[in-house]
C-alpha cells in the first residue's frame, strides 16, 4: 500500500470505529495533518451527527468549514468528547512526537481538554524511543535564540523552521535528543523560559491508537 492508502485505510477504520459512539451532542476535537485529512473526509461521508468541532490549526478549521462542519471556538465548549489527531511518532507507552505540521499548541490544548484522545498513524511511525524526528519546540519568536542556546545544553541542535506558527510564534526543529523519559522531556523543556510548547506529548498521551500496516489491516490497540 502507497503512505496515502495507508492514511486512508487508517482514518476509515478509525471513523467506523468512532461512528457507533457518536451522539449528537458531543464537541470533537480534530487535529492537523495529512492523516486526520482524510478522517475529515470519512465525517463528511456520515450520515452521522454532532453538535459542533474545535480545531487545532487553521488549516483543519478551513477544512471543516468547507464541509459545513460547525467549528466553535474552543473557549466556548464545556468538554471535548474524543480528540483524534495524528502524530510523528509513537513510542511503546503511546508516548508521541507532534507538531511536525506546526500545529502543536492547539493540539496540545485540545488533547488536554478532551474525554478520549485517539491517535491515528501508520506503522511507519513506531519507534522504541522518541527522538529520531526532531521534537518541534514552539518559542515566542523574541527568545528564540536563548531557547536554541538552552536545548544545545540538553544536547540537542536547533533549527529555526521558517515561517510562523497560526499563533504568530517559530518552531525550532530539535534534533539529537534521545526521549527516553518522555515525561521528564516533557516537563524540562516546557521549563525553558520563552518555551510556549515542546511537541512531546506525554503528560496528555492517546488512550487509543490505530495503526495501519502495509498489508492492509490496522491495528487498534488500547493503552493501560
Ligand atoms: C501536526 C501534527 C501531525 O499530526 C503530524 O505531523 C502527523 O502528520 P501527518 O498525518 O501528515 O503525517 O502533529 O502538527
Amino acid at each position: 500500500m502507497s503512505p496515502d492508502e495507508l492514511k486512508k485505510n487508517v482514518a476509515k477504520v478509525a471513523f467506523l470505529h468512532l461512528e457507533q459512539q457518536i451522539q449528537p451532542n458531543w464537541v470533537l476535537g480534530v487535529g492537523t495533518g495529512s492523516t486526520i485529512n482524510c478522517f475529515i473526509d470519512c465525517l463528511t461521508q456520515s450520515s452521522q451527527t454532532f453538535a459542533s468541532a474545535v480545531s487545532s490549526s487553521v488549516q483543519t478549521t478551513e477544512r471543516l468549514k468547507a464541509y459545513n462542519i460547525n467549528v466553535v471556538d474552543i473557549n466556548t465548549v464545556p468538554e471535548v468528547m474524543v480528540y483524534i489527531d495524528g502524530a510523528d511518532e509513537v513510542d511503546p507507552s503511546f508516548a508521541l512526537i507532534k507538531g511536525g505540521g506546526g500545529a502543536l499548541t492547539r493540539e496540545k490544548i485540545v488533547a488536554s481538554m478532551a474525554n478520549k484522545f485517539v491517535c491515528i498513524v501508520d506503522e511507519s511511525k513506531l519507534v522504541d524511543c522518541l527522538g529520531e524526528f526532531p521534537v518541534p519546540v514552539e518559542v515566542l519568536p523574541l527568545a528564540s535564540h536563548p531557547v536554541a542556546t538552552q536545548l544545545s545544553k540538553l544536547g540537542g541542535h536547533a533549527k529555526l523552521r521558517s515561517g510562523l506558527t497560526d499563533n504568530g510564534n517559530c518552531i525550532l526543529d530539535v534534533s539529537g535528543l534521545e526521549i527516553d523519559e518522555p515525561d521528564y522531556w516533557e516537563r524540562t523543556i516546557n521549563d525553558i523560559p520563552g518555551v510556549v510548547t515542546a511537541g512531546i506529548f506525554s503528560l496528555h498521551r492517546p488512550q487509543e491508537i490505530f495503526v495501519a500496516t502495509a498489508d492492509g489491516s490496522v491495528d487498534h490497540r488500547v493503552g493501560p
